[in-house]
């Protein structure tokens, strides 16, 4: 769980977006374990050159933004004692097909605009420029399972040797809890988006066997219980 000052810090920025864009922001960061788990776990590195494929509104970079912000003014007495230093990251390039999560996402972190950038396009086609560490949260089941090995493929081709993919899925075979996220994410898309694409999921050990035939190492980390216990954090690591 992020501390609630930092959601507010990470929120705050969506404001200038209107009312749904920072009450989203809020919600999300507040009960989406996916952000603290990166921070918590120091799964992005110093420096890195982030490439966040379905990247919403931005709320990655917002987090990271204003933890980094948060940490320089208030670590003494504020920031979580057992987590490591929050990064700052070298350059974040988000990419997501709905305009109006890039314009939201564009307003928020217009102030960082010379490393943050987003660009509304399908990572089924838009180009993936070099990075340390690929973000793929809840957005590979909205493209078909071809696409979803070619993304992934791209993906590989644009890490660094030693750079980290970060993959969020439902695994498929978690029963109706994994309903439950199919039924969520559907809805959301319709909200936000107005499409209605079918979704393609796998369950863990069908995206496991994907990653090992496309030479990345994995480790899984549960997202904890209650309403993530179907969602899966993939750290694939590329392999010679
Ligand atoms: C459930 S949201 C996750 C957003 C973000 N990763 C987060 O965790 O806050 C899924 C996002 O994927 C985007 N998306 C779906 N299909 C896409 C595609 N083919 N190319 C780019 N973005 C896509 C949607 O527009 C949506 O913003």
């Amino acid at each position: 769980m992020l501390p609630p000052e930092l959601i507010e810090t990470a929120s705050l920025p969506y404001r200038a977006a209107g009312r749904f864009a920072w009450h989203f922001a809020s919600a999300k960061l507040r009960h989406d374990p996916f952000f603290a788990h990166v921070l918590a776990h120091g799964l992005i590195p110093d420096g890195a050159r982030i490439l966040d494929l379905g990247s919403g509104q931005g709320l990655l970079a917002a987090c990271l933004v204003g933890a980094h912000a948060w940490h320089r003014d208030d670590a003494a007495h504020a920031w979580p004692a057992l987590w490591p230093a929050p990064p700052a990251p070298h350059s974040i390039h988000g990419i997501d097909l709905t305009p109006r999560d890039i314009d939201w996402a564009r307003i928020a972190l217009k102030a960082h605009a010379a490393r943050i950038r987003f660009v509304c396009d399908d990572i089924r086609v838009a180009p993936f420029p070099q990075a340390d560490v690929v973000v793929a949260c809840d957005v590979l089941h909205y493209v078909d399972a071809n696409a979803q090995e070619a993304v992934l493929r791209r993906v590989r081709a644009s890490l660094a040797a030693d750079g980290v993919l970060l993959l969020r899925v439902s695994d498929a075979a978690a029963g109706w809890r994994a309903s439950v996220d199919r039924a969520v994410d559907f809805g959301m898309q319709l909200a936000r988006s107005g499409r209605t694409n079918g979704l393609t999921v796998r369950s863990e050990a069908q995206w496991l066997a994907l990653l090992g035939d496309l030479r990345f190492q994995v480790s899984i980390r549960p997202m904890g219980n209650g309403a993530h216990t179907a969602n899966r954090l993939i750290i694939a690591r590329p392999v010679d």
